[in-house]
């Protein structure tokens, strides 16, 4: 398979990359230092990376950014970042990346646990990754041409907890690797409309 890897220098891009490179064609992407650059938050940067691109059989998008602050220091524009870049982000990625994908065609998103296990500073995150695994179920069962949508939400990263450790007190890291395998299954099973949570 052809795979459109989103984020692909990240912790679970990284991961994603080991898991998938061995058995088909990964095109590494970021908004630096890849084979290819896309903005997500951008839908013109996002038609003019299918258009390099070409077509493809599975896209991967595990990049995705939100404000994380105080709920009490947050104002209608501090969700801003999070609506723009990481929900429209990927819900364009489909929109636009339909166009270019192949019969059979599979989009797996990123969203994360604090949809359903909030934490302090986590009300933009929460609300985008619950948006993003709702938007899944739904555009699920109206995708044409035997195409497949999933979102994979994932704890937090073992390989993260340098720098999240004091914002997931008690929560249990998971592995990069084992978040990975919840890429593979979306894109090399036959499953849609799913969410799957590791960890
Ligand atoms: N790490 C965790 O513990 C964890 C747990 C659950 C969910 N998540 C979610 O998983 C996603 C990835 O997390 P991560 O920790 O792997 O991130 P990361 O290590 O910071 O890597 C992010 C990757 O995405 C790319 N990227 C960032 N913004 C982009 C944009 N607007 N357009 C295109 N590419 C962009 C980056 O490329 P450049 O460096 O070139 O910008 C990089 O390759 C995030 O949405 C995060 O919320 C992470």
């Amino acid at each position: 398979m052809k795979i459109l890897l989103i984020g692909a220098s990240g912790t679970i891009g990284s991961a994603i990359e080991k898991e998938l490179a061995p058995r088909h064609e990964v095109v590494r992407i970021g908004r630096t230092g890849a084979d290819e650059h896309v903005d997500i938050s951008d839908s013109d940067s996002i038609r003019k990376l299918f258009e390099r691109t070409g077509p493809f059989d599975a896209l991967i998008c595990a990049a995705g950014n939100v404000t994380f602050a105080p709920l009490d220091e947050m104002t209608g524009d501090s969700f801003a970042l999070g609506l723009r870049d990481k929900l429209m982000g990927q819900v364009n990625l489909l929109l636009i990346g339909r166009e270019f994908a192949n019969d059979g065609a599979s989009f797996t998103f990123t969203t994360g646990i604090t949809s359903i296990d909030p934490i302090r500073t986590g009300a933009s995150a929460s609300l985008v990754n619950g948006a993003i695994d709702a938007f899944v179920r739904a555009a699920a069962i109206e995708m044409p041409r035997g195409m497949r949508v999933n979102s994979v939400s994932p704890n937090v990263l073992v390989e993260a907890m340098d720098s999240y450790a004091p914002y997931f007190r008690g929560f249990k890291p998971v592995p990069a690797a084992d978040v990975a395998l919840a890429y593979a299954k979306s894109v090399e099973g036959l499953q849609t409309g799913q969410t799957y949570r590791v960890g």
